[in-house]
């Protein structure tokens, strides 16, 4: 059979797959059969880049286009729901929407509210056009290259149970699941990273991330609830959204038409507490006028429609006693009050912790010991205090009163809390053991040393038993056979990831990369003074000072060289050497086409590697195309139009030897 039409076949079966997959939530195929037909397109798609589509499966991954987001305008501004949390209210609104009717019978839409970010999608001949996110209401973020990655939003659509309209709008909300957040954070949480509070948070930086290929792994989802356009199938908001599923939209199964206010309570009393068996994220219930001729005959007020109403549900809330204030340190040293209280059940679990957050989160709160505390656990996942029952009539005395403290629980060193900053911090990082403790851990996880086979409870128990001062000491002990392999593969790792296991305070993975590449060994970066570290893209004061400080220290010097007598890796690799070099500084570069020496991730890297930046599309900017064989005619005539000059791989290769 044709190639060509295999690429067509395969794309259609694969949409579908997708759909069953993501939207169904029922695979009709093995993952290993998907991967298969997925590598067959992908290959033939590289034979054929003259069929590229920017729809194809293959093009979920990410593609690297725009790195700034383009601020466009709402076609139909992005209003917000007036919000209630009592149902005297839902009796009021029910009542406001019969009077606004003059009496004529209508139907109520229930559904769930889901807490994540809205996002109006557009679709022009079937396929995904643009992403915009909700902005001010007026203007939005364009993230169309991120929203693409996510798996659950048709590219194309399918045909469904009423013909597609050539243009419309749909808006919905992006997720991110509880299961997948869970797992960002526990990552997070090893490579001494920031938490996420809660799913809308991590899902609204997913979003925002300036690379599609890290929204692609962090496993967004999608649920869409609001079809709007000129020439929309129905006259019913229901059965449009059951349209809108017909086509390969992810819409709720869990709305309700309600032909009573009876209705409406039911729904509102059966998901109040089942909504926390959902995959997601929901903070309440909306209600919509079912028909779209009513909503327009109630119209709008100047910031939200007449015909809809939010129902928060309230964060559940339970009072118990509180016992004590315990302060935990951190790998950073940072110190975080922490309430022990009288065991209660909550939101299905059993809570006696709860986070004070800080200093000035807890003096507000002006606790006593035996206080009646209030506490919530709301979309955050650590319960927390939000006050006190202080009417008296639980008669236990009040006890003593609770302070911040201002030594180190572990170590009794004075706590150092700087100007502008929330947190205090124990500033003893070398002889404190949580801080000890940490930095070992955060030593041997996976984006740093990667030694996988030591774990916290290893460490824990060698660091008690007197066997590990520093880091160091991992390659000094004796391991059994396994563990002492892992260690030894460790000395391979490259220098930017041994920058960052040593744990400087505020160098991260990119930071330390970073600096790799500027100093190139150790010594040149110890030796480097804050202004030529300043003097370093993206590195700022904060990090400066930080690097400064470690290494003044005696301490740190002395444990480099003994990691350096380990034979870790302190310095960038020949290899890494020759292949960097400024030539193609500040140039945008589009790959296109199909290459014989290397792969186009090989040619990404390189362009990466010498300074330059690799590009999706063409455009006026863009500084010259790496042009393979068979480069598709509408690329060649737009770089023909835009007079951008094609470069071929030999050229290429020779350019970047220079
Ligand atoms: S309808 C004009 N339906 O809640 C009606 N909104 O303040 C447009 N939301 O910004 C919104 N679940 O982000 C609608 N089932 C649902 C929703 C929902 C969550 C969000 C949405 C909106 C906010 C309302």
């Amino acid at each position: 059979m044709d190639e060509k039409e295999d690429i067509l076949n395969l794309r259609t079966q694969l949409h579908r797959y997708n759909y069953d997959y993501y939207v169904m939530n029922s695979p009709s195929v093995s993952d290993m059969e998907f991967d298969k037909m997925m590598s067959r397109l992908q290959e033939l798609e590289d034979r054929h880049p003259e069929m590229y589509d920017p729809d194809s499966p293959t093009q979920r991954v990410g593609s690297d286009l725009n790195d700034e987001f383009r601020t466009v305008p709402h076609r139909h501004p992005m209003l917000s729901l007036a919000n209630t949390y009592n149902l005297t209210e839902i009796r009021d609104f029910y009542q406001r929407v019969s009077d606004g009717l003059h009496g004529q019978p209508f139907q109520i839409c229930a559904e769930l509210k889901y807490d994540g970010l809205s996002i109006s999608l557009h679709y022009r001949n079937g396929r995904l056009e643009q992403a915009v996110t909700r902005g001010d209401g007026i203007h939005g973020d364009d993230v169309t290259a991120n929203v693409r990655t996510i798996r659950s939003i048709p590219l194309v659509l399918e045909t469904g149970t009423a013909e597609i309209p050539e243009e419309f709008e749909i808006r919905g909300e992006i997720l991110l699941p509880w299961q997948n957040f869970e797992r960002l954070n526990a990552e997070r949480e090893q490579s001494g990273e920031a938490l996420f509070a809660n799913p809308r948070n991590a899902a609204s930086g997913t979003l925002k991330s300036k690379d599609p290929k890290v929204v692609s792994r962090r496993g967004l989802d999608a649920y869409l609830y609001y079809l709007l356009g000129d020439t929309i199938p129905s006259e019913g908001h229901f059965e449009n959204m059951e349209t809108a599923r017909s086509w390969g939209f992810r819409v709720s199964r869990d709305m309700k038409l309600c032909n009573s206010l009876e209705e409406v309570w039911e729904y509102i009393r059966y998901w109040d507490t089942h909504r926390r068996e959902l995959p997601v994220a929901t903070d309440g219930i909306v209600l919509k006028v079912n028909s779209i001729a009513q909503q327009k005959a109630l119209g709008m007020t100047a910031k939200s429609p007449r015909w809809a109403i939010a129902y928060k549900f309230q964060a559940e809330q339970a009072e118990t006693t509180l016992r004590e204030v315990t302060f935990q340190v951190g790998r950073t040293g940072v110190v975080t009050p922490v309430a022990n209280m009288d065991s209660l059940q909550l939101s299905g679990t059993m809570v006696h912790r709860a986070t004070l957050h800080n200093a000035d989160v807890m003096d507000a709160l002006d606790l006593h010991v035996g206080d009646r505390v209030l506490v919530e656990k709301g979309g955050e996942i650590i319960p927390k205090i939000v006050g006190k029952n202080t009417d008296g009539t639980h008669g236990e005395a009040q006890g003593a009163p609770i302070r911040f403290i201002h030594r180190c629980p572990v170590c009794g060193t004075p706590l150092v809390r700087e100007a502008e900053e929330a947190s205090h911090y124990c500033p003893n990082d070398l002889h404190c053991a949580p801080q000890i403790i940490g930095r070992m851990e955060h030593f041997v996880s996976r984006k740093a040393m990667n030694i996988s086979l030591i774990g916290p409870e290893m460490i824990q128990q060698y660091y008690n038993n007197g066997w590990l001062h520093d880091v160091s000491d991992f390659y000094r002990i004796r391991h059994d056979a396994k563990v002492a392999e892992s260690v030894a593969r460790s000395t391979d790792v490259p220098f930017e990831r041994v920058l960052f296991a040593l744990g400087i305070r505020f160098v991260g993975e990119i930071a330390a990369k970073t600096l790799a590449r500027k100093f190139k060994n150790i010594d040149a970066l110890m030796s480097a003074t804050a202004e030529q570290l300043l003097d370093t893209d993206s590195i700022g004061k904060v990090i400066a000072e930080s690097v400064v400080n470690f290494f003044a220290s005696d301490e740190n010097r002395a444990l480099i060289e003994k990691l350096r007598l380990a034979g870790l890796q302190f310095a960038l690799s020949d290899e890494q050497l020759a292949a960097h070099s400024d030539v193609l500084k500040g140039q945008s570069i589009v790959i296109s086409g199909v290459f014989s020496h290397h792969s186009r991730d090989e040619y990404k890297r390189m362009i990466e590697q010498h300074g330059g930046k690799n590009v999706g599309s063409i455009s006026a900017k863009t500084a010259f195309i790496l042009a393979g064989n068979n480069m598709g005619p509408s690329k060649l005539e737009k770089a023909e139009k835009l007079g951008i000059r094609l470069v071929t791989e030999d050229d290429f290769l020779t350019m970047i030897q220079q």
